[in-house]
């Protein structure tokens, strides 16, 4: 089946405005396969630069914005946060949700992940959901377990029929800007096993979903991590700051 394809830059708490045009002048250039889009997050103040620099280029519509997180509720007294209705006002059309840094450093359960994943459907952004184990997690071989946990609260939260407007992103903790990638093979496999964990309850939506591949993924290792049957794009975090890399890893999409 002819998945979607999905390249999604996630700048973490770097870059600025100097990042915004040197970036949408490289995407500008880039040549992208038929169905892959690319999805770029930088931070919340950058959001509205990005929109705009891209309609004044007139940046192609396979290249869109995305946040880095939300908030679950509509709107009112929550200091420091930002909702769907704002993402959208600034162009915003994916959302990042659920990452690793936030479960860790802000204890983001994975039922406050499914609220957020919820919160975004509604309002019509595509949550961009990901899901990964610890090293020691993968030690122990707990790997599937793990990821079952943080996909079940999700699943049964929206069900199962919205996952046709969601992305996953597996991220292994340990992958994640360490340079340790997972192995084509290693990741193809725990692609394999979200996939069949869909297929299970609905076979249908499980062919349908793009699964995206993030912990890593540079200009040299992006070619063969994309080439695996369940791998349907990255989820990129270092190598997205870098104009240049970053295309030609749209570019092997
Ligand atoms: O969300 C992207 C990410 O966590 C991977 O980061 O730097 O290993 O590509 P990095």
């Amino acid at each position: 089946m002819n998945r979607r394809a999905i390249v999604a830059a996630n700048w973490k708490m770097n870059g600025g405005l100097a990042l915004v045009s040197t970036m949408v002048s490289e995407l500008n250039k880039v040549t992208l396969n038929d169905n892959v889009a690319v999805v770029v997050c930088p931070s919340f103040p950058y959001l509205a630069a990005f929109s705009q620099a891209s309609s004044a280029l007139n940046l192609s519509t396979s290249i869109q914005l995305g946040a880095q997180n939300l908030n679950e509720n509509a709107q009112g007294a929550f200091t420091g946060e930002v909702s769907t209705a704002m993402l959208q006002e600034v162009g915003v059309s994916y959302v990042i949700v659920g990452h690793s840094e936030r479960r860790s450093i802000y204890n983001e359960s994975s039922e406050l992940v499914a609220e957020k994943v919820a919160a975004a459907l509604n309002a019509g952004l595509t949550p961009i959901l990901c899901i990964g184990e610890s090293e020691s997690e993968r030690a122990n071989e707990q790997t599937e377990q793990v990821l079952a946990a943080q996909l079940q609260p999700v699943i049964e939260r929206v069900g199962i029929e919205k996952f046709t407007d969601v992305v996953i992103a597996y991220e292994p903790v340990w992958a994640i800007g360490t340079g340790k990638t997972a192995s084509p093979e290693m990741a193809q496999e725990t692609h394999q096993f979200i996939r069949e964990y869909i297929a299970k309850i609905d076979e249908s939506i499980a062919v349908k979903v793009p699964l995206l591949y993030g912990g890593s993924v540079n200009a040299k290792n992006c070619e063969q991590l994309f080439a695996q049957a369940d791998i349907d794009g990255g989820l990129i975090g270092g190598a997205s700051l870098k104009a240049e890399e970053f295309n030609v890893i749209c570019s092997a999409a």
